[in-house]
């Protein structure tokens, strides 16, 4: 890393040190292998301000990930801050059965106005949002008298989350095989990443919707929803495809009486270049789930919009008809409040900001596209991809600590290198970014 700023006396044990040796003591770190970090040590942060973290002696990070995808804006955003700040003087949470309170109320009508659907039900995390739109779908059918209708269709390594009903419907071979047991079994279809198949995008786009048609044909008696990632399968490297397939399978859904449930958990608030990855397909789904940038990256939240023709399907005089979920924190009006100020932020101008942001990492990342050992350069919205040619199944740690030392945070997947920063890049921080993952990709393919 980058600008030490302090000093250090011989003998004295920094405080970044004093903090690794505790949290290792202390912390269950996720999607860890603990004994990694006997080697490689953690990096305790201390402070944020933009793109950057700072660790507790002072040196600077630039937060290449967004920290897991979830932050817009920077870390310290003034009116995120603000805007929580305010909340604490008023009421910091209150339970949302049988109560009510404003800040949930306009973000939901917000979101409704935003999205065409104008019902919101909250949860906490990602994965929490994925359980619910797959029970609510379930039941959305029992209700309905058809309780066959109970099974779910998801892509070939899709990423829906890590709770047990989530997990079911992720194709990620590591997260799951431990857990094989506990899973529901659910049908996994083609998927139509762009770089499989050896033809072009939609060419692909086609012939994954040519089997979801076959799947369901065979199969919409029994299923009550299909699940996808619009445009971008993160977690499967940032497959991207073209949006083609999304009009199909809607158009599949509706023929076959199947929902069509649109994860946006990491594509959502223009990640994807508009505001939600589903507009470029022009689609609406039943079951929007959005969770991670929803607050700009400050508290957790999640949230399942759905349509009135759902909702009808649970509003009745039996309580057992109704959708009896719930999450303690379920609507936490702080963390409406970040969301609210999240999309006062989100606006076209911030749109407009990153295509000028995008515009100007693509050129700079010219180095990348053309690097020997770079393959399959993708990009869209505020995403950036390459696949590096390499086996070495190490390759993700190596770039991952290179990129540490040159002042970075990336977190490669597989052999996928990528960038999904804040919207709040300047030159000198995309400088930083390119130089320093070339430097930290070589370094770890050396
Ligand atoms: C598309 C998608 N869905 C669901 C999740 C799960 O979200 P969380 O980690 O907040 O549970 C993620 C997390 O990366 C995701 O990318």
């Amino acid at each position: 890393m980058t600008r030490r700023t302090t000093t250090r006396e011989a003998g004295d044990v920094s405080r970044n040190e004093e903090l690794l040796r505790r949290s290792r003591a202390a912390v269950w770190h996720p999607c860890t292998q603990m004994k990694l970090h006997e080697s490689q040590p953690l990096v305790p942060i201390v402070r944020g301000e933009g793109a950057w973290l700072f660790d507790a002696d002072g040196r600077r990070l630039l937060d290449a990930v967004s920290s897991w995808w979830t932050n817009l804006f920077g870390h310290a955003q003034p009116r995120i801050k603000a805007a929580i700040a305010d909340q604490l003087d008023r009421i910091e949470h209150v339970m949302l059965a049988g109560l009510t309170h404003e800040p949930v109320i306009e973000l939901s009508e917000r979101l409704a106005a935003l999205t065409g659907l104008g019902h919101a039900f909250y949860g906490s995390d990602g994965a929490s949002a994925t359980e619910i739109a797959l029970k609510m779908s379930a039941h959305a059918w029992h209700n309905r008298g058809r309780s066959h209708k109970n099974g779910f269709a998801s892509l070939a390594n899709g990423y829906h989350g890590e709770t047990v009903g989530a997990l079911s419907v992720t194709d990620i071979a590591l997260f799951r095989t431990a857990y094989a047991p506990l899973l529901r079994p659910s049908a996994v279809l083609m998927s139509p990443d762009a770089r499989a198949g050896g033809v072009d995008a939609p060419a692909q786009a086609e012939r994954a919707a040519q089997a979801l048609d076959a799947w369901l044909q065979a199969h919409h008696e029994h299923t009550a929803a299909l699940i996808v990632e619009p445009l971008v399968q993160c977690a499967a490297g940032m497959a991207m495809y073209d949006p083609l397939y999304l009009r199909r399978a809607r158009a599949l859904c509706d023929r076959y009486e199947v929902h069509l449930i649109a994860d946006e958990i990491a594509t959502g608030f223009g990640r994807t270049g508009t505001r939600f990855a589903c507009e470029q397909a022009g689609i609406r789904p039943d079951f929007l789930c959005l969770s991670k940038g929803l607050t700009g990256g400050y508290l957790p939240l999640s949230v399942v919009l759905t349509t009135e023709e759902i909702y009808d399907c649970f509003y009745d005089d039996e309580t057992a008809r109704g959708f009896l979920h719930s999450h303690s924190y379920t609507g936490n009006p702080l963390a409406c409040r970040a969301a609210l100020a999240t999309l006062d932020l989100l606006d076209d101008a911030a749109l407009a900001t990153n295509r000028c942001i995008a515009a100007r990492l693509s050129e700079a990342a010219r180095a990348l596209d053309r690097h020997p050992r770079l393959m399959h350069a993708r990009r869209l919205g505020m995403i950036w991809a390459w696949d590096a040619d390499t086996d070495d199944p190490h390759f993700a740690q190596r770039c991952h600590r290179a990129a540490l030392d040159e002042g970075l945070l990336l977190r490669p997947i597989g052999r996928t290198l990528y960038f999904m920063p804040p919207y709040v890049l300047d030159d000198e921080a995309i400088g930083h970014l390119v130089r320093g993952s070339l430097r930290a990709l070589d370094s770890a393919l050396a």
